[in-house]
């Protein structure tokens, strides 16, 4: 079974994902992460974010950084959305994750175009949505936990400006899946959000 799980920063989507892997004994795959470490290559390599080549070429090297802590930072998620519109950088992670989701068993995957590209026939489709406000409050709150001085309304910013760059580029943008089931997790606790996530799944399963 592969189930897709795609949505906006900080809606709960990851979470979820790694909910419903471990519900199903399902391998799972963040693919936020491929271009977070391609967008610190470019950062280390002080290469030009906004420079097709550059970010292709960084793409070589980011699968040695999957496991470094830096990748979580809010500076790196804004550079993975800029690298991440380059349908070059697309293109070359696209292999490495369609693989995943046709490994034996099944899968399940995190991203903005899991659904639409990288497992268009997968047995089960999520969006995961919550309004611009509730994820802010999620990222600051987290970010706060981790030292960062970062005020609500920049992460507000952040996350607004990020949303019109995923939802916007012309290479896979954000948007959702026709056949996707959707998840608001705006007023849901985590607890429930996965709940629901399963019970989404099982009636997709059910269907077919
Ligand atoms: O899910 P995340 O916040 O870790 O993703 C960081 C950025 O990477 C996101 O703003 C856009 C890009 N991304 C993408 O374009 N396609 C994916 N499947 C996953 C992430």
């Amino acid at each position: 079974m592969i189930i897709a799980v795609d949505g906006p920063a900080a809606s709960g989507k990851g979470t979820i994902a790694k909910a419903l892997a471990r519900h199903y004994g399902l391998p799972h795959l963040d693919t936020g992460l491929l271009y977070r470490a391609v967008a610190l290559t470019v950062r280390r390599l002080e290469l030009d974010p906004a420079v097709e080549a550059d970010a292709v070429a960084a793409c070589d090297f980011a699968e040695d950084l999957l496991a470094d802590p830096e990748l979580r930072d809010d500076a790196i998620g804004q550079l993975a959305s800029i690298v991440s519109a380059h349908p070059l950088v697309r293109a070359a992670l696209l292999q490495r994750q369609k693989r995943f989701a046709r490994q034996p068993g099944g899968a399940v995957l995190d991203g903005r175009d899991i659904g639409t590209v990288i497992a268009p026939d997968a047995d089960a489709k999520l969006f995961v949505k919550a309004t611009p406000q509730v994820r802010a409050q999620r990222r600051h709150k987290e970010l706060r936990g981790h030292g960062s001085g970062l005020s609500f309304d920049k992460v507000l910013a952040d996350i607004r400006a990020r949303d019109a760059r995923d939802s916007s580029r012309s290479a896979a943008p954000l948007v959702m899946a026709q056949d996707a089931a959707l998840l608001d997790t705006s007023f849901l606790s985590i607890e429930a959000s996965v709940q629901k996530a399963i019970a989404l799944v099982e009636a997709r399963r059910g269907a077919t």
